[in-house]
């Protein structure tokens, strides 16, 4: 095995545990927050979450406003209203409350109002030159991973562009991982978070950037998700897997802050940009053919094996099978004439560099293919 160096500085307390909720109130007062704004989303709103956090803030007399209106994939207009509320309330503290969506949208608002300008002057790593208000985050989703992560994905309102804006500043002082807010996702909504952050277990193992840090988190994650994940599809409510599959998505978010992602993030882009395919739909459609393709060297093969004893390609179809995700792009209205402009497409993405394996655009083309 050989070992990367690596130079990993905690930025995130995290706090595990049924009803860890309840101490919102008191993290935002030892954090000096008394004008709390809550960055959520109209589901979110509906399930009574952000009146929950409201309740706890009452308690120790830290005001709230709350933003709600936090959309799917956010963009920089998403970004540009939320600013406008947390300046006309003076906010001093920003809680994300909700999936990878409103966590990002919190961490993007965080860099405009304390550093000025626009979205597009953060894309990339450490460009904020000004300390940044402190930030809870409180995952709803079990997937993004986005509360042990300094990015924030945004989406340029114009062009379209995803831009991975990020900074040591960003990433929150404390994630509350509290499976209870986890019961009331939709079934859809399960499925596809919980097979994205599999494959961000699953990716990060690998990539060229993985280090023994990341390693630690990538295989936990992967422990605690592949177990995890059919309990939650038989019983939704069952609580102690809700709660394998919020650390396994929030470890995969660790392993991903060191080790970035591979070629099934890459391959996976293009069918949201072009056919529209849910985020975790497209990561799961591919990620069996990346993990044959992968697979192909040695060194990556005996990582896999370490994770799981039978074929793991053939264990991620399973479990695509359980959730009755499609395992076809052409399901998804992708014609075999698209292959090769998606190929160009995904060996564009900054994803592709990190592959173990590297890929020209005719491998790109191939793996289409064997999903089509
Ligand atoms: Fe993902």
């Amino acid at each position: 095995m050989k070992l990367s160096p690596f130079d990993h500085l905690p930025t995130t307390r995290l706090i595990f545990g049924n009803g860890s909720l309840s101490q919102l109130g008191q993290l935002t007062k030892e954090l000096g927050g008394k004008r709390a704004l809550i960055v959520s989303d109209p589901g979110i709103m509906k399930a009574g979450y952000v009146e929950k956090a409201v309740s706890w803030f009452r308690e120790v007399d830290v005001a709230a406003e709350v933003y709600g209106e936090v959309q799917e994939n956010p963009s920089t207009d998403d970004v540009t209203r939320c600013v406008e509320v947390a300046r006309a309330f003076r906010a001093d503290i920003l809680i994300g409350l909700g999936g990878g969506s409103s966590m990002d949208t919190a961490k993007g608002c965080n860099f405009i109002l304390t550093n000025g300008g626009r979205m597009q002057d953060y894309w990339g790593t450490g460009k904020a030159k000004k300390d940044m208000l402190p930030l809870i985050a409180i995952p709803t989703t079990a997937g993004t991973g986005s509360e042990c992560q300094s990015y924030a994905l945004i989406s340029d309102a114009e062009t379209h562009v995803k831009m991975a804006c990020g900074d040591p500043k960003a990433a929150a002082k404390v994630a509350i991982l509290d499976p209870e807010l986890t019961l009331s996702q939709p079934r859809r909504v399960t499925v596809c978070t919980g097979i994205d952050a599999l494959s961000h277990a699953i990716e990060t193992a690998v990539t060229s950037k993985r280090n023994s840090w990341s390693s630690l988190f990538s295989r936990e994650s992967f422990l605690l998700l592949e177990k995890g994940f059919e309990r939650v599809l038989h019983q939704a409510d069952d609580l102690e897997a809700r709660g394998m599959m919020l650390l396994g998505a929030a470890y995969a978010g660790m392993a991903i802050e060191n080790s970035m992602l591979g070629a099934a993030h890459s391959c996976a882009n293009p069918l949201t940009a072009k056919f529209n395919v849910v985020h975790g739909e497209a990561v799961g459609v591919m990620l069996p053919h990346i993990i044959r393709f992968n697979r192909q060297l040695p060194e990556i093969q005996a990582i896999y094996q370490t994770y799981f004893s039978g074929d793991l390609a053939d264990r991620v179809s399973e479990l695509l099978q359980a959730a009755e995700m499609p395992q076809k792009i052409r399901m998804y209205g992708v014609k075999e004439s698209d292959l090769p402009e998606l190929a160009a497409m995904a060996s564009k993405q900054w994803t592709a560099q990190f592959n173990p394996r590297s890929l020209t655009p005719s491998d790109f083309v191939d793996l289409y293919r064997a999903a089509f």
